[in-house]
């Protein structure tokens, strides 16, 4: 059985639920760990007061016992601080009152799941839609990334991330080592490497903020240790760029991924776009170059990862947009009275567990055992093999 999830919960609800099956068991948990990666998410410029009114901190009910997994479904919730507000609103059971006493939802937001959801489960309050699809879900896939993370941790990989671009303002290239582009990248209220343009992005946030707009940017995750043939050429749902771009596709609010130079490779000449093939004794086979992000044939060639995704402007703002209301048929012009002005720092780190999540699961099915200890033996022999290659 290979790793799996589900996930399940309302923004407002009291909690975000998941179960991971196929976790090996022996496994440590560092639940600090796991709590500061949740908080992570939590931060960056241009967040609004719900960050700070919650915390987020996971609970483990199943599958770890003293410290260690024990093979079992592992099950985490992450309680929603402010439910005490909404405890009626979300009641499960039937409520007496208006549709002011149940919040209902008439008034699509564009660029939201609204309309579409409302009109597909015929649901006519569109809270019943919006309090799932709200990105808050991104929080559970964090935490389930988490434990991916500590599982990769134990063979050596690292897990990056860092901010590109938010709108006009782009990251200069650099070529810093993993550990410090993790250490300078986690000082920054944006997620980059540079104070100059930390700075720059800030001040661009406050800009659209005042103008009561919202803005996007682009993300990049970059996975380092990971052995070649992760992965595999052989069936279409088997490459693993192709179950990251999915994943990274199922973010809220990304519209776009690459992988390496990505797009670029379209204005590219061929000579300019393929890595050449090396090999030293210290390091065997490796690539010159690592333009194509560490894939070739939908597996890992022992090159960092390293892929991009693009998250559209937050689609609440406060300037308002036009949609329709579903009862009178009539325009209106949205009224917003929180909304953030930028979650690109937040969406990096998620886009981190999602991609990550994706690799530990290409890694168990690679290397798959049913405890820490077969896993470790399965891939010491296959980097035998790779040796004796
Ligand atoms: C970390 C993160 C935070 C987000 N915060 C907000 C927000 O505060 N307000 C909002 O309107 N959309 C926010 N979004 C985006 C919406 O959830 C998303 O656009 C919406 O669910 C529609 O999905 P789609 O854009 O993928 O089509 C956020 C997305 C992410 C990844």
């Amino acid at each position: 059985m290979s790793l799996r999830f589900l996930t399940a919960g309302e923004t407002h609800g009291p909690q975000l639920t998941t179960i991971i099956e196929g976790l090996p068991s022996n496994m440590k948990i560092d639940f600090d760990a796991l709590n500061f990666q949740l908080h992570r998410r939590q931060k960056g410029y241009g967040r609004g007061r719900r960050m700070q009114i919650e915390k987020d901190t996971a609970q483990i009910l199943g599958g770890v016992r003293h410290g260690y997994t024990t093979g079992a479904p592992v099950a985490l919730v992450v309680e929603n601080k402010d439910w005490t507000h909404w405890r009626n609103i979300m009641n499960v059971e039937p409520i007496e009152g208006n549709d002011e006493a149940k919040r209902r939802v008439h008034r699509p937001r564009p660029g939201h799941a609204d309309l579409n959801g409302g009109l597909k489960y015929n649901l006519k309050d569109l809270r019943n839609v919006l309090e799932r699809s709200s990105a808050r879900e991104t929080t559970v896939r964090v935490a389930v990334g988490a434990i991916a993370r500590q599982f990769l941790e134990q063979f050596g990989v690292k897990v990056a991330g860092q901010v590109i671009r938010i709108g006009e303002i782009e990251a200069p290239p650099h070529s810093l080592p993993i550990d410090e582009l993790i250490e300078r990248t986690e000082a920054s209220s944006v997620r980059v490497v540079d104070a100059e343009t930390e700075k720059k992005m800030e001040a661009y946030i406050d800009q659209i903020k005042q103008e009561g707009d919202s803005i996007g940017g682009v993300v990049e995750c970059i996975i380092e240790g990971l052995p070649v043939g992760l992965g595999s050429h052989v069936q279409y749902d088997r490459k693993l760029d192709g179950r990251i771009a999915q994943g990274v596709m199922s973010i809220n609010a990304f519209k776009g991924v690459e992988v390496g130079i990505g797009f670029e490779a379209g204005e590219l000449r061929g000579s300019q776009v393929h890595d050449e093939i090396m090999y030293s004794e210290e390091r065997g086979y490796y690539r010159a170059t690592n333009r194509l992000g560490g894939f070739e044939g939908g597996m890992t060639n022992g090159m960092p990862i390293v892929v991009r995704g693009v998250m559209k402007p937050i689609p609440t703002l406060y300037k308002p947009l036009q949609s329709v209301d579903i009862d009178t048929k009539e325009p209106f012009t949205a009224q917003v009275e929180r909304s953030d002005a930028c979650a690109v720092p937040a969406a990096s780190v998620v886009m981190e567990h999602v991609v990550t999540w994706e690799v530990a699961k290409a890694f168990l099915e690679k290397f798959g055992g049913d405890s820490m200890e077969e896993i470790h033996a399965n891939y010491q022999n296959y980097l035998k093999q790779l040796e004796s290659y």
